[in-house]
Order: structure tokens, then sequence, then C-alpha cells
């Protein structure tokens, strides 16, 4: 199972192991750390995070939809090259170790 790293926006730091093949975001959300509100649709952006280091290349690129609805976001919040909707994100064993911050919510 892979350990991801989570940073709040408290600050605080979580480790979390997670289950290949799902979507970032439901650990996220069962941890209470994002609302994920549409279900994982790319369409709420309530699971925007940051990706840390380099490992956005491990993640793939963003979805069409996914770079939608970013830049809906960007009138409310910072949205970074590093942005990602977590949502978007499938686990895979390469993933064990990244590490992310939680965006500010809108
Ligand atoms: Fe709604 Fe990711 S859960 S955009």
């Amino acid at each position: 199972m892979p350990k991801i790293t989570v940073f709040s926006q408290d600050g605080n730091e979580h480790s979390l192991s997670v289950q290949v093949g799902d979507p970032l975001m439901e650990p996220l959300r069962d941890e209470g750390l994002v609302e994920g509100t549409c279900g994982g649709a790319a369409s709420c952006g309530t699971c925007h995070i940051y990706l840390r280091d380099d490992w956005s290349q491990k993640c793939g690129e963003r979805t069409e939809d996914e770079g939608y609805m970013l830049e809906g976001l960007e009138e409310h919040v910072e949205v970074k090259p590093v942005s990602r909707l977590a949502c978007q994100i499938i686990l895979t064993d390469e993933m064990d170790g990244i590490s992310m911050d939680i965006a500010p919510q809108i």
C-alpha cells in the first residue's frame, strides 16, 4: 500500500496509507481533509491540492475537464503549476511517498 503525506490548511501533517486504483480524492475525503462534493466529476473544485516536489510528473497530466475547473478556481484562490484536482489522479504504486498541500477552499 502506498503511503502519502498531506499537509492540511491548519499546517498539520497527515500520513495516509492509500489503495492503488482509487482516486486520490477518496482517502483525502475519508480523512476529512477535502469535501469532494461532486463525487469526483471535476466540477466542484473542493479537492484542489498543490503537489510538492517533482510529484507532478508521477501523477500525469491534467485532464481537460480538470483544466477548465482549475481555470474557474483562479478567480477565488491561487492556482499554481502544481495544482491538481485530487479526484482526477488515480493512485498507483509509483505514487508511494508523494506529498501535497491542501489548497485554500473557496
Ligand atoms: Fe469535485 Fe474533485 S471532487 S472536483
